[in-house]
């Protein structure tokens, strides 16, 4: 095995030893990061047929992937988390000893890459250096994989210097589980039909992947470690790694004001992200930090700290238009993966809700040719761009900053048709963590499952929480015992609903109007009466500059209280807490109890006028 000088780390070297010994690749290649590697890459998948180059003058420099239809998102019930005790995985995650586990992978890993290269991808996850930062080294045995990982990752050589000889790195093992025996011919999307696992050791903070070549499945540096081997790390350590977006806000007079916001899969997150405001808002301007995942370690002055662990975006293509979001649209214009969308006739991409039309003619995710009237979608609903984030129009001029950004507000949101108001401030820490722990989100076709059933989803990291998750509430509520200054914590529900089903909010752009009561809440500037559940704004205390139709009525629509609904709300979380009763924070006992007693005391009708 021929390794790179520059590599002085015994560590790595003896660990990628043994991955080949197991794997039985043909080759290795140690990816170095260049320019020239990535073009390599992908000319060499232009010509397997795993990438088809669009057209250069609409987009330059991009390629589209079609993925094995059984190849298409997160695998979440062949997701483990092989902690030694099961107690330590909670009720909420896949378990499995992990000894019985190691078997099975290493029976599935023997030989796994048969016939294929191996690449060494060394990464950061946040920048390079940086205190918050945390390096991985993902093996895999797909070429796909080492480009997006170039795309979301800080990926290259310079990361073995940050290493040295004896520095920590999260190993992370992949392979599609399709190994090429006796010159058997290859395919554009290999994977393992009847074998997908998607594993962590939080001990050993040790991730094995087999068998999709998909996104957070195969992306390691993503879900698997900034968020459920992260999270972990988090805990032990005294940080948080969440599932957040980081956005700043910076207003008329220059004051910059940074919020964490914490959504389920399929609420708008990038959109939020990427915000436009409202034109009548003259001067207040938001500037994007991340757009999935956020690192938050306390600094001396008892502030947070976040960082965007990633360098790119992954985000969901169907949906994402002019409308909806100009500055995601601009970013992707060039130097972008594209996966799972359709192609138009003359090389560009097309998915729904790109535009009101579609066009005449496409060939669609699964190469096939489509009309509009075939009765089929043009696009996966989960189709994926893979772009670098600096090619956001909307980027933060601090999102590289080593220190991180500092975060004033925490933004917790669900998808919730009924009961949830538009707008509310905890009282305090432990009830924004309350409220945090027992968000729920209405099911959408994207997942599995009744549509429109709430699903808790603390802290929207159901999926991605790598430990017990009531421990993982210990850990929030311990956490802010320890700053000096923690940030606010604030709900939000963009799509509440009439009793026709028309929804209320316009959401997008006019979101603004929420974020900008955050930030003068943040800074002492903006009034709220207290409800049963919180603060609110009234009607006047929101800013409704350029909007000229919402009546006081509409707004109290928005944000009504239902005595009847939130007794039904409470007594709900009461299954959640159930379930992880083991673990349980007191706190939340007594919490809910409070809340439903103010319920209680609450006028029959709740009104924001006083
Ligand atoms: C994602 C998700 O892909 O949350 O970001 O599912
Ligand atoms: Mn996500």
């Amino acid at each position: 095995m021929n390794i790179p000088s520059y590599i002085k780390h015994e560590g790595v070297k003896e660990w990628i030893k043994k991955i080949a010994e197991l794997t039985t690749p043909d080759s290795i290649h140690w990816c170095d990061g260049s320019q020239q590697e990535y073009d390599n890459l992908c000319e060499l998948m232009v010509s397997t047929g795993t990438f088809k180059r669009l057209n250069p003058e609409k987009r330059p420099n991009s390629f589209l992937a079609l993925s094995d239809p059984s190849d298409v998102a997160r695998v979440e019930d062949r997701t483990f988390i092989c902690s030694k005790r099961k107690s330590d995985a909670g009720p909420t995650n896949n378990w499995m000893n992990p000894v019985e586990m190691k078997n099975i992978l290493k029976e599935l890993f023997t030989g796994s890459m048969k016939g294929r290269t191996m690449y060494v991808i060394p990464f950061s996850m946040g920048p390079l250096g940086s205190t918050i930062s945390h390096i991985g080294i993902e093996v895999t045995d797909s070429p796909y994989v080492v480009t997006n990982m170039r795309i979301m990752t800080r990926m290259g050589k310079e990361v073995y210097n940050v290493l040295g000889t004896n520095g920590a790195f999260v190993p992370a093992v992949h392979s599609v589980g399709a190994p090429l025996n006796n010159g058997e011919k290859d395919v554009p999307w290999p994977c393992n039909k009847d074998h997908k696992y998607i594993v962590h050791f939080p001990e050993s903070r040790e991730i094995w992947s087999y068998g999709s070549g998909y996104g957070g499945n195969a992306l390691l540096g993503k879900k698997c470690f900034a968020l459920r081997i992260a999270s972990v790390m988090a805990r032990d350590e005294g940080w948080l790694a969440e599932h957040m977006l980081i956005l700043g806000v910076e207003s008329p007079k220059g004051q910059k004001t940074y919020v964490a916001a914490a959504f389920p899969s399929a609420c708008g997150k990038t959109n939020f992200a990427m915000l436009i405001p409202p034109k009548a808002f003259n001067g207040w301007k938001v500037t994007t930090v991340g757009d999935d995942i956020a690192w938050i370690k306390p600094g001396n002055d008892g502030k947070l700290y976040a960082i965007n662990p990633e360098a790119g975006y992954f985000g969901v293509a169907p949906g994402t238009s002019m409308n909806s979001n100009p500055n995601a649209m601009q970013t992707i214009s060039k130097n972008t993966i594209f996966t799972n969308v359709a192609m138009t006739e003359d090389g560009d991409v097309w998915w729904e809700g790109m535009t009101k039309t579609p066009p005449k003619k496409l060939i669609d995710w699964q190469g096939k040719e489509w009309t509009p009237d075939c009765g089929r979608k043009a696009a996966h609903p989960n189709a994926r761009f893979t772009v670098p984030a600096n090619q956001c129009p909307s980027i933060d001029k601090d999102w590289e900053s080593p220190e991180g950004v500092p975060i004033s507000a925490f933004v917790f949101g669900g998808r919730r048709s009924t009961t949830v108001p538009l707008i509310m401030q905890a009282f305090n820490w432990n009830f924004g963590v309350y409220m945090a722990a027992t968000m729920g989100s209405e099911t959408t076709a994207a997942a599995v499952g009744a549509v429109g059933e709430v699903r808790r989803d603390p802290m929207a990291m159901l999926p991605f929480c790598g430990y017990h998750m009531a421990d993982y509430f210990n850990h929030w509520l311990q956490f802010g015992r320890e700053i000096h200054n923690p940030p606010r914590i604030f709900s939000v529900n963009w799509f509440r609903k009439d009793a026709e089903g028309n929804f209320l909010w316009p959401g997008f752009g006019e979101n603004m109007r929420a974020l900008k009561w955050i930030v003068e809440r943040v800074h002492g500037e903006a009034f709220a009466i207290e409800s049963p559940l919180g603060w609110m704004p009234r009607y006047e205390d929101m800013d409704w500059a350029g909007w000229h139709d919402i009546s006081q009525e509409q707004f109290y629509n928005l944000m009504s209280i239902d005595r009847e609904q939130w007794k039904k709300e409470i007594l709900s979380h009461e299954e959640l807490f159930i379930k992880l009763y083991d673990k349980l924070p007191k706190e939340f006992v007594l919490m809910r109890e409070m809340l439903l007693s103010g319920l209680w005391r609450s006028p029959e009708k709740w009104e924001l006028e006083v």
